[in-house]
């Protein structure tokens, strides 16, 4: 589905990058009938690349491209993306494919372990087969419930290897030294981009696959109490969703973030507390805010030290909390629940 929002926001993306970059290329991207994927599949549609999507439609939603599957340009493969094949060569590998919703990687920790392990093995040989720039989709839970906040990337991370968290921040910690191999062996060229909590248009919402920000924003929609884990003090950052993936196709082309793991979020931390009452305030719900038991090993605070980035870059996400926060409940509201 593209609407108003997310077509000024393809735009803005799109004006913050070189056309010629990604123009005639041939790109691959795993998950990207999912939130994040989808948002780079239509950019990158829109500035003339081919593109290639595979997806297992496991947290994916059809609605998120079905408006790009008219388009010659573009072509999707349902698969899962530790089984893919493929004889064509690509320019560039956005390896975005993996289960992203605690509720629903607790679920299926097997799967998100084999996504993360067997799917960026052989998305890695696709890579150096077709000499392309492999980019994974990483994440600020390797850094566990970290000591050091905000968190720079020079950090080792803090992770309960057997706890409930395990298959999602050991699949991505495994899938960063496997992707850093390649890179020292074979010289390939590869990004990793730590992702901290991104939000817009897309964010799904409902059930398991649902994320605070897009619970609470439903739950306000709809006057229901906000559920709040634990005492609401946990922190986060929020990057809107037009920072997260300008950052991500930035990082792509970039020369100087060759075999390097790049953090890639907002450096504005805000308590889940704050969060909720924004919501509240921003819709101008009658909800009121209920607590629950804070699940095992969430990370006290989450906020990423964004100094390199910058460095390698130039340039940093721009969304202030409220504004993203904004566009965000505007979409929500317009699009009504699912
Ligand atoms: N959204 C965030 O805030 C965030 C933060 C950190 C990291 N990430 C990472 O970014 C990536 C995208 O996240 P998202 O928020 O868009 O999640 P999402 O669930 O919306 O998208 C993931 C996509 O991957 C697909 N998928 C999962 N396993 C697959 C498999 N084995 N084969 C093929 N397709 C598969 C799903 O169907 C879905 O379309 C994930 O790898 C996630 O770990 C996201």
């Amino acid at each position: 589905m593209i609407d108003n929002i997310i077509r000024e926001d393809i735009e803005k993306i799109k004006s913050e990058l070189k056309e010629d970059d990604f123009a005639e290329k041939k790109v691959l991207i795993t998950g990207g009938a999912g939130f994040i994927g989808s948002w780079l599949c239509d950019v990158l549609v829109g500035f003339g690349a081919e593109v290639m999507c595979v997806d297992d439609f496991s947290t994916g939603r059809m609605k998120n491209i079905d408006h790009l599957t008219k388009n010659p340009k573009f072509k999707l493969i349902k698969s899962d993306v530790c089984a893919f094949q493929s004889r064509d060569k690509f320019d560039f590998i956005f390896h975005m494919a993996g289960h992203a919703s605690p509720d629903e990687y607790q679920k299926h920790p097997i799967e998100t372990l084999q996504t993360s392990s067997f799917g960026s093995a052989n998305m890695a040989e696709l890579a150096r087969k077709s000499d392309a720039t492999l980019l994974l989709a990483s994440t600020s839970e390797v850094y566990g419930d970290a000591k050091i906040v905000p968190t720079p990337e020079g950090y080792w991370g803090r992770v309960n290897p057997i706890g409930p968290r395990s298959c999602y921040d050991e699949g991505k910690r495994f899938a960063e030294a496997l992707l850093v191999a390649y890179h020292k062996q074979y010289g390939l060229d590869v990004k990793i981009p730590r992702i901290f909590n991104s939000h817009g248009p897309r964010l799904r919402e409902d059930g398991l696959y649902g994320r605070a920000m897009s619970r609470f924003i439903m739950q306000a929609l709809a006057n229901k109490p906000i559920t709040v884990y634990g005492d609401g003090k946990q922190t986060r950052s929020f990057c809107y969703i037009t920072d997260t993936v300008t950052g991500l196709m930035l990082l792509t082309i970039s020369d100087d973030a060759k075999g390097e793991a790049v953090n890639v979020g907002s450096a504005q931390e805000v308590t889940i507390l704050e969060l909720a009452k924004k919501i509240k305030e921003m819709t101008q719900c009658s909800s009121s805010l209920t607590f629950q038991p804070l699940p095992q090993d969430d990370p006290r605070r989450r906020c990423p030290d964004t100094d390199k980035l910058e460095k390698l870059m130039g340039w940093k996400p721009k969304i202030p909390f409220e504004e993203g926060l904004k566009r965000t409940i505007t979409w929500f509201s317009s699009k009504g629940t699912t």
